[in-house]
């Protein structure tokens, strides 16, 4: 695994420390709304969100709620294709509640514009984002996140649950993914999700 990252853009601790740090503003700024009996909820895009998700969570000093949607981005290759199929929903209503969507990486922004526009159709009290990771691209949709990670480069990047082809998501660090590795794969027609 370690020998297909061409580099490692950031270390487990500084991720680790990073998230104490967004924990932290989260807890801040939501618990007048646990103060007063609102509920507050984190969803999850899987499957790429799922490990900052876990760490997230463990970070926020109120009693929050958890639950898990996955949704299908992508067609092939390492682009997003804009296209988006609901392939688990959430298993809880989510009228009244204060939404925290936690996304791994907000690229095009494709995702996350169709995800949002769904679930503020379920009539949430609130609604806000939370993403590890955000790619400088030019073609980006607007979309407001209140908490940020990272900035990263417009490169395809793996580990702490980014994937190319299902592989990598266990890495402890985030990195760049050599090149070599996923033009190979399209050589092979290897079509291939990647969300
Ligand atoms: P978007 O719709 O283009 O913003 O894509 C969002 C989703 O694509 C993310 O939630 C990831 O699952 C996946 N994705 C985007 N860029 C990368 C990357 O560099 N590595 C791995 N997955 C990525
Ligand atoms: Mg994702």
């Amino acid at each position: 695994m370690h020998k297909d990252i061409q580099e490692i853009l950031f270390e487990e601790k500084t991720i680790a420390c990073r998230i104490e740090e967004i924990g932290a503003a989260i807890t801040q700024d939501y618990a007048d709304m646990v103060e007063r009996g609102e509920r507050v909820m984190l969803v999850s895009v899987l499957r790429g969100a799922a490990i900052f998700m876990a760490d997230l969570a463990r970070r926020i000093d109120l009693p929050i709620e958890m639950d898990y949607m996955a949704i299908s981005s992508y067609g092939n290759g390492t682009k997003s294709s804009g296209v988006v199929r609901i392939l688990k929903d959430l298993t809880s209503d989510i009228k009244g509640q204060h939404i925290i969507v936690v996304e791994d990486i907000l690229d095009s922004g494709l995702t996350l514009k169709y995800l949002l526009k769904n679930l503020a159709s379920r009539g949430p009290a609130s609604i806000e984002v939370v993403t590890l990771l955000r790619k400088e691209t030019l073609q980006q949709a607007k979309i407001d996140c209140k908490y940020i990670g990272f900035e990263c480069p417009d490169q395809f990047i793996v580990g702490y649950g980014l994937d190319y082809a299902e592989r990598y998501r266990n890495l402890p660090y985030i990195g760049i993914l050599e090149p070599g590795v996923y033009h190979q794969a399209d050589q092979l027609g290897d079509a291939r999700r990647v969300d």
